[in-house]
């Protein structure tokens, strides 16, 4: 996340390592410390080697990879910057404007190194299908649970399309704390909640109008076998390609569920997916 003196991110370096349990330590120049595999990957806005050749020391873990490399090309060679949609503007930190006129709701975001900045074709389906849902479809949206949520986009912008109560959730602690951050800079912690949790380890309560999972196809096909997962009214979910979507449609069970609506954009897909009337709980 960005603290002072920094106002965006430019050059970032990155160290792998192949174990976790870091001491404690503070750094200015410390972006965050994202867990992969219970391995940490940390991100700084200056070379660290001293610093983490002395974590190595103390912990026993090595170097696995390490890289110096552009925000954009981070960001998957996309630059970051204010966008809109129907609906919604948003805009990083760094940018004080938005191209739109005010009847947008407005969104300001930290993306830090955390998925969710909206340049995804895989956020901009689900940001673009959330608000026509909640605005324009007469559906009744009165909660959401954000399964995955990043930077927490998702999530604020529910919020700002009038949802009451959303909850986001996340198992990177990196994403939790940015998403925290996001909600904390947009004045929506009243509604968006944020907690770590890793949806592999068991479902939540799943009392919500609205589920959204832009995740990737195992864990996919995993919730799919979940009776809990279907408890929801209405399910958003992404994060797969057209290779993928015959086996997620086998996966999906039918006799609950129909696809109410479909979206592409590039090469990703979005499902808008409705329980029938008569489908248990
Ligand atoms: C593709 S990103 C989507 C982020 C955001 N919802 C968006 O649409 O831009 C998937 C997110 O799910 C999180 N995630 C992956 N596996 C998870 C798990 N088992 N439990 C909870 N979150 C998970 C990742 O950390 C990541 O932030």
């Amino acid at each position: 996340m960005l603290k002072k003196p920094y106002t965006k991110y430019d050059q970032l370096y990155v160290y792998s390592l192949d174990r976790g349990a870091l001491p404690a330590f503070n750094d200015p120049d410390l972006i965050g410390i994202w867990i992969e595999d219970e391995s940490p990957i940390l991100f700084f806005h200056r070379p660290k080697d001293e610093l983490v050749a002395e974590l190595c020391r103390k912990t026993g873990a090595e170097i696995v990879y390490q890289a110096d490399l552009n925000y954009q090309d981070w960001e998957a060679g996309v630059q970051i910057t204010a966008f809109a949609t129907k609906y919604l503007a948003v805009r990083p930190l760094w940018e004080d404007t938005v191209p739109v006129d005010s009847c947008c709701q407005q969104i300001v975001l930290d993306p830090s190194v955390i998925f969710g900045s909206g340049f995804h074709a895989t956020t901009r389906l689900c940001l673009e299908t959330l608000e026509t849902l909640i605005l324009e479809s007469g559906e009744r949206i009165r909660s959401v649970l954000d399964l995955g949520t990043g930077t927490g986009l998702l999530a604020i912008a529910a919020a700002r399309l009038g949802v009451e109560r959303v909850t986001a959730l996340d198992n990177n602690p990196l994403a939790v704390s940015v998403a925290k951050r996001n909600v904390e800079l947009n004045g929506c912690g009243q509604q968006v909640e944020v907690y770590g949790y890793d949806v592999q380890d068991g479902l939540p309560d799943m009392q919500y109008d609205l589920v959204i999972t832009n995740l990737y196809k195992r864990l996919l096909l995993q919730l799919f076998k979940n009776q809990k997962f279907w408890q929801p009214r209405l399910h958003m979910v992404s994060g797969f390609i057209p290779g993928m979507e015959p086996d997620l449609l086998a996966a999906l069970p039918t006799d609950r569920v129909r696809m109410v609506h479909r979206a592409r954009r590039e090469q990703w897909r979005l499902w808008l997916l409705q329980k029938k009337e008569n489908g248990t709980d």
